[in-house]
């Protein structure tokens, strides 16, 4: 395994705790979403992943069934190529498209990136036991450090960015994301992206506002993670999960709101809420047709092509570095 992950704990729990800081004594209050994923959170973030309201995953899953073949023509040449899959986590979607390049005898190397050398751990010993054959380079680290150092290398790249993680970021932030993704590939080099659909705005807040409360805890589980690392007292009884769908933007967007006037403290500073003062704490975004168009354009990337699941929820764009 290629480790680039040299950032001491010091230095990201100081990192953590400048941004927890500065989103809450900001005067519109936010926490970062990417903060999320602890150990309660990654294993929150499966247990959403398996809810029925939770769309997502099911819809990514049967559109790589029902159109591995179509995907293959599209991304393969019949040239070796390089799969990079930014952010694997246990990779049971995109195991479905492996095998099947397996069994078409494809000549391919699968780079899964992750910022967690432990999820690689687990994801390679897992592809090995199921994929024996499967040429597996992983690399842990930070997105950007991957690509700068793997497509370097001179074999097509495709990389792979799954699960509608695109909508975490704004319109801006995903502009400026997919803008520096795309200068890091060669000429033809290629994004294999997920993307949530508009569609109906019930079936939506649904999936963010699961009838389980998963989400919820989700949520609820980054002020118990502040309280732990950041010496915070966040009570979290006195935080309601508020998502909020508005179907003209395509942005879902989720708050905790916090029900009572109360002072908070972490990492030595004292955080005023007044009641029904609300914490902005993740976007995920959904476009549509005329939406993808301009981010491509506007991100440098030519449409390829796309695979929808049948009830067009949900699509897997190809887009190419000219
Ligand atoms: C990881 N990401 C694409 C998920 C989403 O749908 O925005 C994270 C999530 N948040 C709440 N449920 C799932």
């Amino acid at each position: 395994m290629n480790t680039n992950h040299e950032e001491s704990v010091v230095d990201s729990l100081s990192i953590f705790e400048e941004d927890i800081l500065k989103g809450l004594m900001a005067a519109n209050k936010s926490l970062p979403s990417k903060y999320f994923y602890d150990a309660k959170g990654d294993e929150l973030f499966q247990q959403i992943m398996h809810l029925e309201e939770y769309y997502l995953t099911n819809k990514e899953l049967e559109i790589f069934n029902s159109h591995k073949q179509g995907i293959l023509d599209t991304i393969s040449d019949g040239e070796p190529f390089r799969i990079i899959e930014l952010g694997a986590g246990d990779g049971l979607k995109t195991k479905i498209l492996l095998r099947h390049f397996m069994e078409c005898d494809v000549d391919f190397t699968y780079t899964p990136v992750d910022i967690s050398g432990n999820v690689l751990e687990i994801l390679e010993r897992n592809l090995f036991e199921e994929i024996p054959e499967l040429k597996i380079e992983s690399y842990q680290g930070d997105y950007f450090d991957a690509l700068a150092d793997i497509s370097a290398k001179p074999e097509k790249d495709i990389v792979f960015f799954l699960g509608s993680n695109i909508g975490n970021f704004s319109h801006e932030e995903a502009v400026s994301f997919l803008s520096s993704l795309r200068k890091e590939l060669k000429p033809s080099d290629m994004l294999f992206m997920g993307v949530d659909l508009k569609k109906d705005p019930s079936a939506i807040l649904s999936a963010y506002n699961d009838s389980q409360g998963v989400t919820r805890e989700f949520n609820l589980n980054l002020l118990d993670r502040i309280n732990g690392e950041l010496n915070g007292n966040f009570i979290r009884e006195h935080f309601m999960h508020y998502p909020y769908y508005n179907p003209q933007t395509g942005e879902c967007r989720s708050y905790l709101i916090s029900t009572v006037d109360q002072e908070v403290n972490v990492a030595g500073e004292h955080i005023h809420f007044r009641a029904w003062e609300a914490i902005f704490m993740e976007i995920s975004k959904k476009y549509d047709e005329v939406q993808l168009k301009e981010l491509a354009e506007q991100t440098g990337f030519k449409i390829v092509d796309s695979f929808r699941d049948k009830k067009n929820w949900f699509s897997d764009v190809v887009w190419m570095n000219e």
